[in-house]
């Protein structure tokens, strides 16, 4: 019993320390509504937002990735009362300072058909896969990596 109050309370420790960590504020202007903090690593994921938008990222485990050290755009999605005004395509380049930050070098996403022409806009390319339900495969190489 004294063993598990005693790992609870580490557990807690750990995790204030944790989130002590977790910047809310990215240097790339972003804030940081879910993530590892500092010590993340293939496989960790974070969720940045900026004042019109947000995104769902992922440090691709290598096995799944296209190419190695990818950074996976899971969802990127303006509030819809904003779109068209440029909000998206200045999300998407915090959210490329973000991958250049982490050490990513390539950048990936599945994208809906109908946001394909966005993808395209900022830099994306299509492999040439697509998937069940009509997403298509794309990557980009992370500017200046
Ligand atoms: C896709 C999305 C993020 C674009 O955001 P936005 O703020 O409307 O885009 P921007 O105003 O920054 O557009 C930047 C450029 O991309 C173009 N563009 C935007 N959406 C486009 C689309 N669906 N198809 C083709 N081009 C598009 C714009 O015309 C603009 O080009 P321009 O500068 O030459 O005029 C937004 O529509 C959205 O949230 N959609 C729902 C979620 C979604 O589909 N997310 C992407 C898949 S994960």
């Amino acid at each position: 019993m004294v063993f598990v109050s005693f790992t609870l309370v580490k557990t807690l420790i750990q995790k204030t320390a944790e989130a002590r960590r977790l910047r809310p504020y990215a240097p790339e202007g972003l804030m940081v509504l879910r993530g590892p903090g500092e010590r993340y690593g293939e496989g960790s994921r974070w969720t940045l937002a900026d004042g019109h938008g947000f995104a769902e990222v992922e440090l691709m485990r290598g096995s799944e990735s296209l190419r190695p050290g990818t950074l996976y755009v899971e969802n990127l999605e303006v509030k819809r009362e904003d779109r068209g005004m440029g909000h998206g395509e200045a999300l998407f380049l915090r959210v490329q300072g973000f991958a250049r930050n982490v050490g990513a070098l390539w950048m990936q996403i599945d994208s809906e058909r109908d946001a394909v022409g966005f993808w395209l806009r900022v830099g994306f390319e299509e492999t040439g896969r697509t998937f069940y339900g009509g997403k298509v495969s794309m990557i980009k190489r992370v500017p200046g990596r």
